[in-house]
């Protein structure tokens, strides 16, 4: 199954009694829309996220690109083996299709990479990839053996968190190593910002619409944002639709300006 470019993100999914009956409608109108990627992870309210997905996506999972994450405290070649069975009995399901490490730790990529290749062997997960690791630790990661079976790296991208776009971006483009963009509407802080309102009026969108369709102008970008409501789910899936013409892409640009200089890779 190749990886569906617009998913829907879980993080703070499944903490609250209260809202898991929205939020299970939220993740089904967007499997029922095509967004059919669904990134989750075992440090989601430990595991409650994963317990979440396995409820939304029953009876569905043959259309599901499932991704979920490893801790790096969890990242030996051993451990990776018992995360990923734990992650599978919570999300009720016999394989992923993509698993990440969350975040590089204290073992050694090439570890985890012979861990990863063990589930695979097994029929686990039907890739693997990674989260948060800068240019200098893909490069590595690249050059280990197997490393080159990388299927992404997830980052921080949106409008207001550009830094990838000095290196690690194109980097990850010419090795055809898709970015997964996380938090791709800054967890809703940039949705207020006066310049956005004003492109996502002149565009009869909205002010998600117009950020999400921002990530996803570049190739080999997948933006994986989060929504609670079925009325947010609809809006991000109207983003596929909505190209941004120059005009809006100069005032983005004059708002939230591109990176000049290498920095530090960002997180969350
Ligand atoms: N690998 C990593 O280290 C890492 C780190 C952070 C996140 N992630 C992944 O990326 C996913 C997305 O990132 P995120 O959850 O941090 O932030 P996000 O997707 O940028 O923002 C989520 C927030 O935006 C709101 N929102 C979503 N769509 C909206 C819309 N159309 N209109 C108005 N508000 C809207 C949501 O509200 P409602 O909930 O009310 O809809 C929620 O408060 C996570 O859920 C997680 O799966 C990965």
């Amino acid at each position: 199954m190749d990886m569906p470019r617009l998913g829907q993100g879980t993080w703070n999914m499944g903490d609250d009694p209260a809202r898991r009956k929205e939020e299970l409608a939220a993740l089904r109108e967007g499997i029922a829309l095509g967004m059919t990627l669904i990134d989750t992870a075992e440090m989601y309210g430990d595991g409650r996220a994963e317990s979440l997905v396995a409820e939304a996506i029953s009876g569905m999972r043959g259309k599901v690109f499932l991704v979920t994450k490893v801790l790096p405290s969890n990242a030996s070649r051993k451990g990776v083996a018992r995360a990923c069975e734990a992650s599978l009995k919570r999300l009720k399901t016999d394989r992923v299709e993509l698993y990440l490490l969350h975040w590089s730790g204290s073992h050694p990529l090439a570890e985890t990479v012979r861990g990863f290749e063990d589930l695979l062997a097994a029929g686990k997960i039907r890739a693997w990839g990674v989260s948060n690791l800068d240019l200098r630790e893909m490069q590595q990661l690249v050059a280990l053996p197997g490393g080159g079976a990388c299927a992404a790296n997830q980052l921080l991208y949106n409008l207001q968190r550009r830094g990838i776009e000095f290196d690690l971006l194109p980097w990850s483009q010419r090795q055809g190593i898709p970015v997964m963009a996380y938090s791709p509407v800054e967890q809703g802080r940039i949705l207020g910002n006066r310049v956005l309102g004003q492109v996502a009026r002149r565009l009869d969108a909205t002010p998600a619409r117009v950020a999400l369709a921002w990530v996803l102008r570049q190739a080999g970008v997948v933006a994986i944002p989060k929504a609670g409501t079925v009325s947010h789910v609809r809006d991000n899936r109207a983003a596929l639709d909505l190209e941004l013409d120059a005009q809006s892409l100069a005032a983005l640009d004059a708002e939230f300006a591109p990176p000049r200089r290498a920095r530090p890779l960002e997180m969350l």
